[in-house]
Parts: C-alpha cells; structure tokens; sequence
C-alpha cells in the first residue's frame, strides 16, 4: 500500500490540465466517490493496527496534496482564460472597409483641380439668398420669367428671401466685396421648383467661375474654356461656341463639346449631331459690373456656368438624375477616384 501512495503522490506532483475538462476527469480519477485516492481510503480500514498511524498520515497528504494540485492547475487555467480575453493593442485591426467620394464631388473636385491650374480659387456663398444677389444686381428685368415663383423657391415675399437658382450670387457677392482682379470658381448646390424625373430636380450642382481685370476678352473665356474641355474630357475634345442670351451677360454664348461618346460621329446620346451642350458664358455686362460697384470703363470680364450632373452624366453615363440624391451604395460604391 505505501508503495500505492508513493507511486500516486508522483503521479499527481507532475499533473497538467490544458482546459476545464481536462481538470475535472483528473478530479474524477483522484478524488471522486470512485477515485484512486477514495478507494484507498477504503482499503484502509482493512489494514494492520501497527500500521495504521503510518499509512493514514501518508493517505491524508496524498489527499491534501492532490486537492492542492487541483485548485493549482484550476487558479492556472482560469487566469489562462482571463489573460487571453485581455486586449491586445499590439495586433493589427480588422480592416474597415473603405466608402467611396459622391459621383458629384469627384467631378465637382476635378473640375476646381482644373481651373486652380488657371489661377482660379474658390469661393462660396450662401443657398438662401434675396432677390438682389440674385437677380436685380445680375440684370434680370423685373418681368424675367426666372423670378416667377414657377422657377423660384421663395422663402418669403417681400422682403424677397429665396433658394438662390443659380451660383451666380456668388458672382456678386464677390464683386460687392472684392477688388479687381477677380479670380474666382463657385462650386454648389442650387434650386428650381421642377417637376422630379430622370432628367430633372428641384436642386442641382452648378459651378461657376468668374475672371475680372483690365483688358480681359472673349479670345481669354474661349482659350480656358478649350483648355477645361481638353483636360476634363481627353486632349481630342473639340469645342464650339453659340451664340446665347444670359441677361448677365453679353454677348453670351453657350458651349458644345465633341460628342465623347462617339467621337463627334452621331450617336443617340448627341441625338446624330456629334456634339453635347456643357455650359454657358459671356463677357459680364457692363450693367452688371456697374451695379456691384466696379467701373466698367476700366474693367471687364468673363463667367461661365455648368451643371455638375450635366458633366457627371458625360463622364460616367448616368441615365437617371435621381441616383445621385438616392444614396444606395451600389450605385455609389462604383465611383472610385483619385480625388
Ligand atoms: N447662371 C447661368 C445658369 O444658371 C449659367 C451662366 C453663368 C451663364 C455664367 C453665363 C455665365 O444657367
């Protein structure tokens, strides 16, 4: 029997436990009602009186020690566990997935990239605007349709408080402000009071830029519009200037560029006749130079004007307009820019 104990008491110094289960079978096997350890406490009682005193002091720190080396290896487990919920700072995180610029920002970003080539900076100005910012001091008549609440969004009458329709009010809240020479680009957001399709919003994006100094002329707007084409659209791209009317400015002119899609050919997007229309320009009229408080017998100047879903549609073919107000990340996700 001693030779038993001996033989367990080794036994047990040396166990290990690598998880819960592990533990609680060497619990089992030493200590339960039918473990090793219990059923040499049983043998005990059939043992020689002489021997007795000996052998159950053996028997008590056999068990002794192996209830010990249980808790032991169950103390050793439990801060295995707790040190392996700990953060750890040093491990890498998980990626997060990356969103995508708005269509209109890429564009809207690019197209500021260009004319800050040209010296152009950007300025910008309030959405809700009073009807002088945005028409009397551009030479609107009072008559002019634009004003009529079928275009316009008022946000109240008299004294006249609107969502501005074009970016133009930057225009003259720089020319209010601002001394010649004027170099500026107006990216934002405008309104209409349209009926929403595919192919109309009541707000849109514009962009407008706007260059006042001595001796500036229509050879200088024709010269930076042909260089924003050949950038914007491939260095093939042509451009054509028509004849338009703007009551800001005169004379006007809107631009067609050679139709990128089929390369001036015809094709349905240009309806046949090779080219599509981006934008409108002019030589700022002298009124309006007038009413913002800079002489127009020293100065002049030019402005253009477009639409950022106009460009966004011709880069990217966007069929309908409404995607670009919708959010749904699938559409979205598919824009992936350097800007
Ligand atoms: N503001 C004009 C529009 O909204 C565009 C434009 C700007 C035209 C500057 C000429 C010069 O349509």
């Amino acid at each position: 029997m001693k030779e038993r104990i001996k033989q367990l008491l080794d036994e047990i110094k040396g166990l290990q436990a690598i998880n819960r289960d592990d533990l609680e079978s060497l619990r089992i096997k030493y200590l339960s009602k039918k473990g090793e350890i219990t059923s040499l406490f049983n043998d005990f009682r059939t043992i020689s009186n002489e021997q007795k005193k000996e052998i159950g002091q053996m028997l008590n720190d056999l068990k002794n020690t192996a209830q010990d080396k249980i808790n032991e290896l169950k103390s050793n487990l439990e801060s295995k566990v707790s040190e392996e919920n700990k953060l750890d700072l040093t491990r890498t995180p998980d990626p997060i997935e990356l969103g995508s610029r708005h269509p209109l920002s890429i564009v809207k970003t690019e197209i500021a990239d260009i004319f800050g080539r040209l010296g152009f900076v950007i300025a910008e100005g309030p959405e809700v605007e009073d009807d002088w910012h945005v028409f009397s001091a551009l030479n609107f008549p009072p008559e002019h349709p634009a004003r009529d609440m079928q275009d316009t969004f008022f946000i109240t009458r008299d004294p006249d408080v609107l969502l501005r329709t074009h970016t133009s009010s930057v225009q003259t809240r720089i020319m209010t402000t601002q001394e010649p020479p004027i170099r500026v680009l107006c990216p934002g957001r405008v309104y209409r009071n349209e009926a929403i399709s595919y192919r109309a919003h009541c707000f849109f994006h514009q962009v407008e830029g706007l260059y006042i100094d001595k001796n500036v002329s229509f050879a200088d707007l024709k010269q930076a519009l042909l260089y924003f084409a050949k950038e914007m659209f491939g260095e093939g791209t042509k451009i054509r200037l028509r004849p338009s009317y703007f009551p800001f400015t005169e004379p006007s002119a809107e631009m067609d560029i050679s139709c990128n899609l089929c390369g001036g050919k015809g094709c349905p997007f240009c309806k046949g006749t090779g080219w599509v229309e981006i934008l409108g320009c002019g030589m700022v009229d002298p009124n309006v130079l007038e009413s913002c408080g800079i002489d127009s017998k020293v100065y002049s100047g030019y402005a253009f004007g477009m639409g950022i879903e106009r460009i966004t549609n011709l880069k990217y073919q966007v069929k309908d307009l409404r995607m670009f107000s919708e959010n749904d990340v699938r559409f979205l996700n598919q824009f992936k820019s350097a800007y």
